[in-house]
């Protein structure tokens, strides 16, 4: 079976003492209870630390929203995978269309970066997804075979067992617009052929595939019955602890 997922990505949110607050009370919350799901959250860089510290012996894993492509050097304002790693992530978040539309970042540096993290055994959470636009011409599918291909591009099928994929319409993201159930699944479905394709069988079964693009409490459930969604990558709505956990038990 799958691993079943589901991710926090708080973006630009929380200093310290917010983020202390808001892990702690998510530590409360799942404590005892029964979750058959992995749970990873994502803060700043400024947290990680302090965040790692409050998720030792719990069940919560910890990752990053982005990290440089190369080991280390001259390249201000940047973070390495070993430095993420020192602070006890095991995962990253890469490719997120916030990176791909704000900060220019494109399929060869997602690749590069996709490299660099598995290389220094972090785990990538690897997003992709189209445009309104590109929806409506129709061209959704060709647009995530590139984003794709041009991703994990030059991969060992070992390597590529090893990542997440989530899928994020951007036409979800922030806007309290979900893809349907029915959308997201087609999507999935199709990444899922493209990695039968390239791959295997067992590579496309066997890799998780998260939705992300507003989920809240009130869809969740209906998004992760789907048969190719194996969890979800949340923005807004981790940010509040009584949605998050409604959401991890959805
Ligand atoms: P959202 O963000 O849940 O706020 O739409 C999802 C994401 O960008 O990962």
């Amino acid at each position: 079976m799958r691993r079943r997922i589901i991710a926090g990505n708080w973006k630009m949110h929380n200093n310290l003492s917010e983020s202390q607050n808001l892990v702690t009370k998510l530590v409360n919350e799942l404590n005892n209870q029964n979750i058959n799901r992995e749970v990873i959250i994502c803060p700043p860089f400024t947290s990680l630390t302090e965040v790692s510290n409050l998720l030792d012996g719990t069940k919560i894993e910890l990752g990053a929203q982005n990290m440089h492509f190369e080991d280390k050097g001259a390249f201000t304002g940047e973070i390495s995978a070993d430095m993420l790693k020192s602070v006890g992530c095991k995962y990253v978040i890469l490719g997120h269309s916030e990176r791909r539309t704000i900060f220019g970042e494109s399929d060869e540096i997602i690749n590069k970066k996709i490299k660099q993290a598995l290389n220094a055994g972090l785990i990538p959470i690897f997003c992709m997804g189209e445009t309104l636009e590109q929806r409506e011409d129709g061209i959704t599918n060709d647009v995530i075979n590139n984003q794709v291909s041009e991703g994990i591009k030059e991969l060992s099928e070992e390597d590529v067992n090893k990542i997440i994929i989530a899928y994020e319409p951007i036409w979800a993201i922030g806007t309290g617009k979900t893809a349907t159930p029915e959308q997201a699944q087609e999507v999935h479905k199709f990444i899922r052929s493209l990695l039968r394709e390239n791959f295997s069988e067992n590579t496309s079964q066997n890799i998780p595939i998260l939705y992300g693009g507003s989920v809240k409490p009130n869809n969740a459930e209906d998004i992760l019955a789907k048969e190719d969604i194996d969890g979800a990558l949340v923005g807004g709505a981790c940010l509040d602890t009584d949605s998050f956990v409604s959401i991890i038990k959805a």
